[in-house]
């Protein structure tokens, strides 16, 4: 048969917009191979080996309501409680990961043009989301405590922004957590505009110390909220699951979003989810364990770090989660240093894709520590060091010569 061109299809003006996600791509070019990768945030499936799941019921194989299994949702919103938000069964939706929850707040709130405020440097995917939708990037800069509450009062005074999207517990990438007092201070300044809060909250129960402080929606009063969490950093991602909780004028908009999107997340998925959260002691000492595991490669991690990159680059120990970020004291090509690594065995993720704007990005990257084994750590982190002193040499004056 003769091949024919297909004329070109004309596809929704967003569609230019869409990015793939950088990090997705390094992790399917790592895929298979005998890589060591600290390109992603997943979890060290040793945790899962022996894992034995429940049972699923027939009865689970049926459709069943879009907003969830009302088991789930009891089990979510009653955590939320805990955390001291306003929240119940009626108010929480289960999700397909917390991604859709990114995906439903965005449909739900932004127009073409619409100005959102984020972190500097903020979660890469809900940057593909947000440019998806069309929507106006404005930044705010991190420090070790969060968003200046001054300048995001500048901020939204200036943009008018509908919504703000903050990641404040052990956040991806910079594993940053807010102090109580900006948390306090944020909600302040949120309350007196007139923006909805999405606070995306899936490394909490990953802390190393003390917990961290209560979301910064749990101190809000006239604001309204969406607040989201995952069972993929703490049970299993390929679960895919997650919830919404949210202020109770935004519920019904964003549960007829998802009969829109999926009609209902899956059940078997849920129906496992909500017998191993059912116990709250069984689930305490589980998530204990997983911390202790993971507070170990924290610590190797971070003397890796130390006794390899210590002169370069400099960097904060997190409290939680699975992220480090170094901030490199002299720039280099980190295009070319991923090259490079990637071809020695070695995977990391710069850190332009983090920002809004690439040209915000420092010379940073990112490294993930829960996924890899304690030997290839170190194996790792060596390679990685050489690799970037290799193309922070100075030029010599034979080199400038040629
Ligand atoms: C900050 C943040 N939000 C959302 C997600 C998506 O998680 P989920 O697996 O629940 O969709 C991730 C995953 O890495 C994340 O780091």
């Amino acid at each position: 048969m003769k091949t024919q061109h297909r004329s070109a299809p004309r596809l929704a003006k967003r569609i230019e917009k869409l990015t793939g996600s950088v990090a997705r791509d390094i992790l399917s070019r790592t895929r298979d191979k005998d890589i060591i990768s600290f390109a992603g945030g997943l979890p060290d499936a040793s945790l899962w080996q022996d894992l034995k799941l429940p049972e699923v019921p027939p009865a689970a194989y049926q459709y069943g309501p879009s907003e969830g299994e009302r088991s789930l949702r009891s089990i979510l919103a009653a955590r939320s409680q805990s955390l001291g938000l306003d929240a119940s069964a009626d108010t929480t939706l289960v999700t397909s990961g917390s991604q859709q929850g990114l995906d439903l707040a965005a449909k739900l709130i932004l127009e073409p043009g619409s100005p959102i405020i984020l972190e500097a440097p903020s979660y890469l995917a809900a940057i593909q989301v947000f440019k998806l939708f069309q929507a106006e990037l404005h930044s705010l800069a991190l420090d070790s405590e969060g968003i200046c509450p001054q300048a995001l009062d500048q901020l939204l005074e200036e943009t008018q922004a509908p919504v703000i999207y903050l990641n404040p517990t052990f956040q991806n990438p910079s594993g940053t957590s807010y102090s109580l007092e900006r948390r306090q201070q944020i909600a302040a300044v949120l309350d007196r505009h007139d923006t909805i809060l999405l606070e995306d909250d899936p490394y909490r129960d990953i802390a190393y110390g003390a917990p961290p402080a209560p979301p910064i929606a749990s101190f809000l009063k006239r604001c309204p909220w969406i607040y989201l969490t995952s069972v993929s950093k703490t049970l299993i991602p390929g679960l895919r699951l997650g919830s919404l909780t949210c202020s109770p004028e935004l519920f019904d908009p964003l549960l007829k979003l998802k009969q829109a999107a999926d009609l209902h997340s899956n059940r078997p998925a849920q129906f496992i989810a909500s017998q191993m959260l059912a116990d709250p002691q069984t689930n305490y000492k589980r998530v204990a364990h997983l911390c202790e595991h993971y507070r170990k490669k924290r610590d190797l991690m971070q003397n890796c770090l130390k006794s390899s990159f210590s002169e370069i680059a400099v960097w904060d120990i997190p409290s939680g989660g699975m992220f480090f970020w170094l901030n490199f004291k002299n720039d280099f090509d980190l295009s070319a240093a991923l090259s490079d690594a990637l071809a020695r065995g070695v995977a990391f993720m710069p850190g332009a894709p983090f920002f809004a704007e690439s040209k915000q990005a420092g010379c940073c990257m990112r490294i993930n520590f829960s996924l890899v084994s304690p030997e290839k750590m170190e194996e790792g982190i060596r390679i990685l060091a050489d690799v970037v002193r290799g193309l922070q040499q100075p030029i010599t004056c034979a080199d400038s010569a040629l």
